[in-house]
């Protein structure tokens, strides 16, 4: 059975309670991480913990640890669960009020959970023949950039593309491609891979920016800019981005090909580059 930590103990996760008052259960009222580790060497945590610090400012939350500490319970769970490759799920709540009230409470300790799964990188299918998508309005709000808890927006845009067969949903807002429900999508016209600029319609994603390390590394010309519905719905190549999905070939939207239909040859390249860091760099820990 897996061990989790919460507020301040480690326990098998069938004993893990939190409270029913707790502000992340009421009003999904938290922050979260995702950090996957490879060979027991969490990737890019200064990373995922700056990008963990964003969210706290953004939702007012104080960071009940500095990194130091993050580090060290972070260390604890993967050296507690089973698997050298795991997915660490790390969440801290409001915490729980006497009685329900929108207002922030005026004094209550933040409920930190932290979790190990084992990492399952997508199957070799996904890779070889592509995966399926289907478009959606971006309905979400104005903060994207926050890795918040309330993920009721993600869960339907990302069970929308399950209900029709597919394994993504790409968003759209004001005629501009934004993200998937839960992944960063790029697109590749003409030989230029094409990502949308970081800001409050999207979440900076930590594989976004290795794509784009190994874009400028190996000479692949790179446009970061708003790309257009009409740009990405014409493109080459999509390719959707995530700690576990990796990189991964889009070869349909919304029942049409992109594309060649096949995964495409830059995809090809980019997956090569990225296999070949994640053995030398992530691996081997920065
Ligand atoms: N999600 N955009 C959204 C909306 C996401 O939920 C995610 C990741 C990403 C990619 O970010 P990164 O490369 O740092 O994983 C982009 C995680 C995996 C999740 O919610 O489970």
């Amino acid at each position: 059975m897996s061990t989790v930590y919460l507020d301040g103990r480690f326990m098998p996760i069938a004993e893990a309670k939190v409270s029913a008052m707790d502000r992340g259960f009421l009003y999904g009222d938290g922050a979260y991480e995702v950090i996957p580790v490879y060979s027991r060497r969490p990737f890019r945590l200064a990373e995922h913990l700056a990008r963990l610090r964003h969210t706290l400012e953004g939702i007012r939350l104080a960071n009940p640890h500095d990194d130091a500490e993050w580090v060290r319970l972070i260390g604890e769970i993967v050296a507690r669960n089973e698997g050298d490759d795991q997915s660490v799920y790390l969440q801290i709540t409001r915490g729980a009020d006497t009685k329900r009230n929108h207002a922030f409470p005026a004094r209550v300790a933040p409920t930190v959970y932290i979790l190990s799964e084992p990492l399952v990188t997508p199957p070799p299918a996904q890779r070889e023949q592509g995966i399926a998508t289907i478009s959606a309005p971006d309905v979400r709000w104005l903060r994207c950039d926050l890795k918040a808890i309330s993920l009721l927006a993600n869960c339907l845009l990302r069970q929308q593309a399950v209900d029709a067969g597919c394994v993504e949903t790409i968003l759209f807002r004001d005629g501009f491609m934004t993200e998937g429900a839960a992944s960063n999508i790029f697109a590749v016209r003409d030989g230029v891979l094409l990502a949308p600029p970081k800001n409050n319609l999207m979440l900076p994603g930590i594989t976004y920016d290795v794509v784009l390390e190994l874009a400028a590394a190996h000479g692949l010309p790179v446009e970061v800019r708003p790309v257009a519905e009409a740009e990405a719905r014409g493109a080459d190549e999509l390719w959707m981005t995530s700690s576990t999905k990796e990189v991964l070939p889009i070869v349909l939207l919304d029942g049409r090909p992109v594309g060649d239909g096949r995964p495409g040859p830059v995809f090809a390249r980019m997956y090569a580059w990225y296999q070949d860091f994640k053995r030398t760099v992530m691996r081997a820990g920065e």
